[in-house]
């Protein structure tokens, strides 16, 4: 009995789920991961042939997936899309991803209105109008869960891109504005912030190797996170095992997101707090707040993306 408790609450069998942009990078893991766990799963993206290809090999492995092409920036093509899954799965939506996201890489005072409107659209906008859409869907399903993808960069301040940031850091604040509003509905909200994570979308900011660099500096775990280690964090907390989760921000980023932090406070334990300088500071024994202005060259270099 309590084995059969424990399998069921580490199964997404029998559920169903609408994961955004499923055709690449942590989309595509996010299908993967949700399909052997055994969610029905519906997915989009905007290039045909991609997509059926993806489709292709899914249900070589033997999962369950569907989709279809819909642009997530066009308000037309979301409704079109909600409809299709609300026929597909019979108008009930356990699981939600918000995955979809892009970014342009520019300093503020480069960004032209278009660009504005266009990762605004693209990050946020697309986000919000479709978990509007699936709301009568997730709330018939009787026990939900909606993980929005954000971004550590919405999270701690980064000296670049900074409209991606504005979006990134809204849907953090949504993630939890919905746990309140939509708790009533039995609709959890969760969201995770990755670092970076080797995809397409990032590959092409990594060209430059300086980014690469300091970004792994920056980082605890000193690498890249895989895909992998996105979707099973979405695949977590779309478990029964997660329902007393809802509204959190997860940073799956290596530490990238604390380490910005801890590189410019440093702390260590002794029981009481004492100001030292970093430089003379035994760490491993006494817990020092360096309060000392750190010298041009010991502070963390600003983080570009
Ligand atoms: N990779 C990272 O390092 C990283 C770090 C932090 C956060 N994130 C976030 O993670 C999410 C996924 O990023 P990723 O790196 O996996 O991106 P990616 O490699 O560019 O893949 C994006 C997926 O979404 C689809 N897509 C993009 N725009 C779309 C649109 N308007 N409508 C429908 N589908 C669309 C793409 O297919 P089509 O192009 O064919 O439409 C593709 O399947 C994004 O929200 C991103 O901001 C990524």
């Amino acid at each position: 009995m309590a084995e059969a408790n424990r399998s069921s609450r580490w199964s997404l069998q029998g559920m169903t789920a609408l994961v955004t942009g499923g055709t690449k990078g942590i989309g595509y893991a996010i299908v993967e991961e949700l399909a052997e766990l055994g969610a029905s799963v519906y997915t989009c993206s905007r290039n045909e042939a991609e997509l059926n290809e993806c489709l292709k090999q899914w249900a070589t492995k033997g999962f369950q997936v569907s989709g279809s092409v819909c642009d997530m920036a066009s308000s037309a093509q979301r409704k079109d899309l909600i409809t299709k899954v609300s026929s597909v799965f019979n108008g009930k939506l356990n699981i939600l991803v918000n995955n979809v996201g892009t970014n342009i890489v520019k300093n503020t005072l480069e960004f032209t209105e278009d660009d504005f409107s266009f990762l605004v659209r693209t990050n946020l906008e697309s986000a919000y109008h479709i978990t509007q859409l699936a709301h009568p869907l997730l709330k018939a399903s009787q026990a939900a869960s909606i993980v929005f993808i954000s971004s550590g960069a919405g999270v701690v301040a980064v000296d670049i891109g900074s409209i991606y940031s504005a979006a990134k850091g809204a849907i953090n604040q949504l993630t939890k504005n919905l746990a309140c509003e939509w708790a009533t509905d039995n609709i959890r909200a969760n969201c995770i912030a990755p670092g970076i994570i080797k995809t397409p979308l990032s590959e092409s900011h990594l060209e430059d190797g300086k980014l690469l660099e300091k970004y792994l500096r920056a980082t605890p775990l000193g690498r890249l996170g895989e895909v992998k280690e996105v979707s099973s964090m979405v695949a977590f907390l779309c478990l029964p095992t997660a329902s007393y989760i809802t509204g959190q921000t997860i940073c799956v980023d290596g530490g990238f997101t604390t380490e910005l932090f801890l590189s410019k406070v440093q702390l260590a334990f002794s029981g009481s707090f004492q100001a030292q300088s970093s430089s003379s500071s035994p760490l491993p024994l006494c817990k020092t707040l360096d309060l000392t202005p750190a010298s041009p060259e010991a502070r963390l270099p600003s983080f570009r993306f």
